[in-house]
């Protein structure tokens, strides 16, 4: 376990907000006209964090496994998907309005009196359906009318059969999924924890039924191994928490929640949950189709049953930059590192020209070649090196390569380590090697 020592963990989050904007990881979406509300934009450090978590889940989803593979769904599916799935009637928060300013919250979220105007007095509380309303084509009637998925799973029920039929694979199996889905949330918290538009990854693992708590079992041990080993969460601050029955979802009979201690208390990652036939019962009684599976070497057709992990990639990056934040003093001065494993981190390798001395810059562009095929990289040859050193710190880079005067006359740069800023001069001959053996060391994946 990993300690973390941070001055003010109540400004932890406010902080995290400031240093991603500052250094492009995230940015209020339409920010020139005021921004919108729990929708964000993904600036480059945040586009290659996102793909590296996007990427470690297909790999350990999908690739390293026999018995999963892959599909794209589209966002907007028949309006009929979301009657069967039961969205329709129960994806629905509790909306109460303040009877004074007009203000609406989610009921079981507000503790008295309304936080925009102090007012005690409120409406009814109403059913408010969260998905997206839109049309198909130009008409704009209620036969037109479809939705935004509100999650990506419902794709890979109704293409069950093709998968089946196409891949040829026998149960038990799993088809993948990530993609965007949309919700309407009344009340948007945490800056990315709780969005209106958010990238989920989701595993539809089909089993006979019978066998489905085994797997419910099996799949939330290699989710939290997925999250502490992979991704590196290993502060002691996730568990997996078996939910009480109340706290299901219409359609799961038992579940998981994978949950990590925000700074505002224990926040939802991930749900595994046993959504036994529930879904494809529904989608044959709606579509007329025959949604069952034959078992060859049993003779046996069934129903088969599917445990599903569903996570939000959104809540994924912010764990990742609160786990990785860390403060400490040097030399008087407070020095900021995202300490962020090296499979996560968006630049793995800084390359800096100790100046911008043009006799440097030769050498620093050859390094750079030489290390861009195997590794992410930035090269930097602006401010000072300490500021740059700074900012590598600040963006989770694991290690940087500065290169001075002496390199040009011994062919020999240094290796600047984040985490305990030491440093190591190696012959250029021999950098590709150490830096993977330090990647290796540091648990990375090949
Ligand atoms: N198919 C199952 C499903 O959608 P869910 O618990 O509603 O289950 C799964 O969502 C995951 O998606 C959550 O654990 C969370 O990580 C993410 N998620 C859900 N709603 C979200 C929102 N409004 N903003 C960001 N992430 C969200």
């Amino acid at each position: 376990m990993t300690e973390r020592t941070i001055a003010d963990p109540e400004r932890l989050i406010d902080t995290i907000i400031s240093l991603a904007k500052r250094r492009g990881f995230i940015f209020q979406s339409s920010e020139i006209y005021g921004g919108i509300n729990a929708i964000y934009d993904f600036g480059p450090l945040g586009v290659a964090l996102r793909r590296n978590i996007r990427d470690l889940w297909w790999r350990h989803t999908v690739d390293l496994r026999h018995d999963v593979v892959g599909l794209e769904s589209a966002v907007i599916m028949h309006p009929k998907v979301w009657e069967a799935s039961g969205h329709v009637q129960n994806f629905t928060d509790p909306l109460v309005e303040c009877k004074k300013c007009h203000s609406r919250y989610r009921a079981d979220k507000l503790e008295g009196p309304c936080p925009n105007c102090g007012s005690t007095d409120f409406s009814e509380a109403r059913q408010f359906n969260l998905m997206f309303k839109t049309f198909l084509g130009p008409v704009e009637d209620s036969a037109a009318q479809t939705y935004l998925r509100p999650e990506t799973a419902q794709g890979m029920f109704v293409q069950f059969p093709n998968i089946v039929t196409s891949s040829r694979k026998r149960i038990p199996f799993g088809i993948a999924q990530v993609g965007k889905s949309f919700r309407n949330e009344i009340t948007t918290e945490h800056f990315i924890f709780r969005l209106r538009e958010f990238e989920q990854m989701e595993l539809e693992f089909f089993v006979k039924p019978g066998t489905d708590l085994d797997w419910l079992e099996k799949w939330q041990q290699a989710r939290m191994h997925w999250w502490t080993e992979v991704l590196g969460v290993r502060t002691g601050k996730i568990r997996a928490r078996l939910l009480d029955d109340d706290e299901l979802s219409h359609y799961s009979a038992r579940g998981y929640e994978v949950e990590y201690a925000f700074p505002w208390g224990w926040g939802e990652l991930e749900g595994i949950q046993d959504r036994t036939d529930y879904d494809l019962k529904r989608h044959s009684e709606f579509s007329g189709k025959d949604l069952s599976y034959f078992e060859d070497e049993t003779k046996e057709r069934y129903v088969p049953y599917v445990i599903e992990p569903s996570m939000g990639l959104e809540r994924a990056m912010l764990t990742l930059m609160l786990e990785a934040y860390d403060e400490e003093e040097v030399r008087g001065e407070k020095r900021v590192v995202l300490r962020f494993h090296p499979n996560v981190a968006p630049i793995q390798v800084a390359v800096l020209p100790l100046s911008k001395n043009e006799r440097l810059l030769p050498m620093s562009r050859e390094v750079e070649e030489l290390l861009r095929p195997h590794f992410r990289i930035e090269y930097d040859e602006t401010q000072a090196i300490g500021r740059r050193y700074r900012r590598q710190d600040e963006i989770g880079t694991p290690f940087a390569v500065t290169i001075d005067f002496d390199s040009l006359e011994d062919k020999a740069v240094t290796i600047r380590d984040r985490d305990s800023m030491e440093q190591e001069r190696v012959p250029v001959s021999e950098l590709v090697t150490n830096l993977t053996k330090r990647f290796a060391a540091a648990g990375a994946q090949p």
